[in-house]
């Protein structure tokens, strides 16, 4: 093994970085923080403060209802279509709209109906529990003839396409994963699972929470069927900020969203008093659309598109394969073991590393060493690299801080009982 990097190494790579000035274009409040949650929250992009500035004083304060005639009322499919070009989706199948929770119930119920009489929902260990969440209360609500089958993992980061591949069968209705794992940052194959979903008769759903702005999708050359995620991560769309799905132009006539309200109906100033759903994407629109929260994520999802995924995704495994390095040279000889596959390739835009007192290092972080990971059970310290934001020099102080959160003591200085956000 060689020297380990050092910080001036850092400075280095942050030095010769294509994409170091796209750190100006953000509100960076406190410059000594190393923010290693961008995979949580996004940080706020500065043209976001005067755009948003503009709806409330100008559309909302001047234009009132009118507003609505002003591109309010397209926004949901708008912003949806420029997400598009960042998920590898035409025009017309994208929305952003409600949480990612909802729009996968949407999708979810959806796609269980274009496949009766199956009733199988293939799943894995490592998704994102809400998820799971949302399949077992479709269950319920379809009467509990189907059930939910998780492939297990053999080595807690990963779950092989082969291994879900080899789950499938005739009673398989829908295949529903999240495209990079929540804890590991593991990539699926989406190609290679999407083709043994369809080669058994079966729909795919991708959850694309921990992938859009960070690496590259193909959905339409996957010829995914339906895929949801939240814009508050590495899309950068503020706490909170609505969701979107995609459904493959292919389902648009026979998919219907179990949601039946307004906005989703063919006309729905016409004021009918049965439901007829819209064509396209837009019958899987609910209601009103949430304006402000969708001002938001507009100037950052035009920011990332005019950026460009393809030098996003290589600054991106530039930053996960300088925390590993760092990992062998810091963090393994003081007791952390990785949490993350070793190649970049196969993995996110997110490290975790592992330590028995990860919850107590992950506190003395915050408090005391000026660094924001966070902390997922049982011992994950998940250290997020948001490509448009973070330096390497961020990387080798977070690092540089982990390893003197244990070799300094630091973590003893807290108690290990969980509080309720961690
Ligand atoms: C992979 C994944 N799926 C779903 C969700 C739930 O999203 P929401 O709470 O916005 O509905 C999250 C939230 O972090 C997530 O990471």
């Amino acid at each position: 093994m060689g020297a380990s990097p050092d910080r001036a190494a850092a400075l280095a790579r942050d030095a010769a970085d294509p994409l170091a000035a796209a750190r100006e274009q953000f509100v960076i409040a406190d410059d000594a923080l190393i923010y290693m949650d961008g995979n949580s929250l996004g940080r706020l992009p500065r043209a976001t403060v005067p755009h948003l500035h503009h709806v409330v004083e100008e559309a909302w304060g001047a234009q009132l209802i009118r507003g609505w005639g002003t591109g309010w009322y397209e926004a949901p499919q708008r912003i949806g279509d420029r997400l598009g070009t960042l998920l590898g989706a035409a025009a017309g199948q994208v929305l952003m709209c409600d949480s990612t929770s909802v729009n996968l119930f949407k999708v979810l119920m959806a796609a269980l109906a274009l496949r009766p009489g199956r009733h199988t929902i293939v799943s894995d260990v490592l998704n994102f529990p809400s998820d799971l969440y949302l399949a077992q209360g479709c269950a319920a609500l379809l009467g509990g003839q189907h059930r939910l089958r998780l492939v297990p993992s053999h080595d807690t980061l990963t779950v092989g396409a082969d291994d879900i591949a080899a789950a499938l069968d005739d009673d398989t209705a829908v295949v529903m994963l999240t495209h990079v794992a929540f804890k590991s940052g593991a990539i699926h194959d989406m190609a290679a699972i999407t083709a043994a979903a369809h080669a058994v008769g079966a729909l795919v759903i991708w959850d694309l929470s921990h992938s859009a702005g960070v690496l590259p999708l193909a959905l339409d050359a996957c010829n995914v069927d339906f895929a949801v995620g939240c814009s508050y991560k590495y899309l950068n769309g503020g706490p909170g900020a609505p969701g979107y799905l995609y459904v493959n132009a292919a389902w648009h006539e026979q998919a219907v969203s179990p949601i039946w309200g307004w906005f989703g109906q063919h006309q729905p100033f016409g004021f009918a008093l049965d439901y007829t759903p819209a064509a396209g994407i837009a019958r899987f629109l609910a209601g009103t659309p949430p304006i402000l929260a969708l001002a938001a994520i507009e100037p950052a999802v035009e920011q990332l598109a005019g950026i460009g995924i393809a030098a996003i995704r290589a600054k991106s495994m530039a930053l996960t394969g300088f925390m590993i390095e760092l990992f062998d040279a810091l963090l393994a000889p003081v007791g952390y073991t990785l949490g993350s596959p070793r190649d970049v390739a196969q993995l996110g835009g997110h490290v975790s590393v592992r330590h028995p007192a990860g919850y107590q290092i992950n506190q003395a972080l915050i408090e005391r060493l000026d660094v924001i990971p966070d902390f997922r059970e049982p011992d994950n310290i998940r250290l997020g690299m948001s490509p448009l934001t973070t330096r390497f020099v961020d990387v080798w102080e977070a690092a540089d801080r982990l390893r003197r959160a244990v070799v300094d003591g630091h973590y003893q200085a807290f108690a290990a009982q969980r509080r309720a956000v961690t």
